[in-house]
């Protein structure tokens, strides 16, 4: 069985209509599209950076392309301590943007696929009444619809949709210079994502060019606007049926693992993002699971900017449960998962 699951998406046959009503992280008009969640994020850092914030609320676990568009400004940071499950603590934000509520940028994220709490949309409304200036990062929950009442909201669109790039800012109230960076990762990632559509059993020319996109990715860091492949094509997905299918994905697994703790169970409406187990080593567990052609990414290795007082998360492996995947493949991953797990 030549199996592959995991690892980045192949392009995709388009659908036969455009959408034309609202996509599901809100509307065109109101959205400005960029190149990368961490393009935006650096786009609202020098926006805030020169309205006279300067305290800044992070997640204190994250991904590293969350902390690097911050850099160039010297921001006072402050990393908000994640619950057990991963979930933003309201309490501890309180704690932190509420000192100095005018100066104070808070980034909030509900990862794995989530969805926001009464609780966490009461919490963000009380901060900006406050002045502060709330980011909602939706890049792991851009399948359900609804404002958090945040002062603005981002995501990265690659990592959930067959895009080669693209990223979003909503609530700018003015329109952004967009600087642009001397090279497009997107091209190297449309013929890394071509390359896979049209051979498929025969991956590694296209890994090698996924590599070097990605490293594309990581200098492009100035504000730029998305490729025009990929803003069409967002209008090509059918997002009802790509969320339908994480979801019962998501059961399939859910319904048939035994004696492997799911971090992300308590989605509170979200479509699943990954099936996000807890293993006490998960490096282990992932060279284990490649060797059957599953690919499980850890979300996320620890950022190097982090200082030591921070506590991290090892203990973490993400499944893929999304589209190009139906019963067959994760009654495959599931057996696989249940035989390593008694081991
Ligand atoms: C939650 C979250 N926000 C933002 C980003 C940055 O997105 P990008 O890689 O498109 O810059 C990432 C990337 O992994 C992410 O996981």
């Amino acid at each position: 069985m030549d199996v592959r699951i995991g690892s980045s998406f192949a392009s995709s046959v388009r659908g036969e209509a455009a959408i034309n009503s609202t996509l599901p992280w809100g509307d065109a008009d109101e959205t400005v599209y960029l190149q990368s969640g961490r393009q935006s994020l650096r786009l609202l850092s020098e926006l805030l950076w020169a309205e006279g914030y300067r305290r800044l609320v992070l997640p204190g676990y994250l991904c590293e392309s969350m902390i690097t568009p911050f850099e160039p400004r010297d921001w006072d940071i402050h990393f908000s301590p994640l619950g057990n499950r991963l979930r933003p603590d309201p309490n501890s934000y309180d704690e932190l943007c509420l000192d100095r509520p005018d100066e104070t940028v808070a980034l909030f994220a509900e990862y794995f696929g989530r969805g926001l709490t009464a609780e966490a949309r009461s919490a963000i409304a009380r901060w900006t009444d406050r002045g502060v200036a709330v980011i909602d990062d939706r890049t792991h929950h851009l399948f359900d619809s609804g404002s958090s009442g945040a002062t603005y909201t981002i995501g990265s669109l690659r990592k959930l949709l067959p895009v080669a790039d693209g990223g979003f800012v909503q609530g700018l109230t003015v329109t952004p210079r967009l600087p642009g960076n001397a090279v497009d990762p997107s091209r190297t990632r449309w013929k890394a994502m071509d390359l896979m559509a049209a051979r498929p059993n025969d991956p590694e020319p296209a890994r090698e060019l996924f590599a070097v996109a990605e490293a594309e990715v990581d200098v492009a860091d100035e504000p730029a606007a998305i490729s025009s492949r990929s803003l069409d094509e967002l209008r090509f997905l059918d997002y009802p049926a790509l969320s339908a299918a994480r979801r019962a994905n998501f059961g399939i697994l859910i319904e048939q693992i035994d004696h492997l703790t799911v971090v992300n169970d308590d989605l509170d409406g979200g479509t699943p993002a990954f099936l996000v187990l807890r293993t006490p080593e998960p490096l282990v567990l992932q060279e284990t699971l490649a060797k059957r052609g599953i690919f499980c990414p850890i979300l996320w290795p620890r950022p190097p900017q982090l200082p030591p007082s921070v506590p991290w998360r090892d203990d973490l492996l993400s499944v893929p449960i999304d589209h190009r995947y139906g019963r067959h493949e994760m009654d495959y991953v599931a057996e696989a998962l249940n035989e390593v797990a008694t081991r």
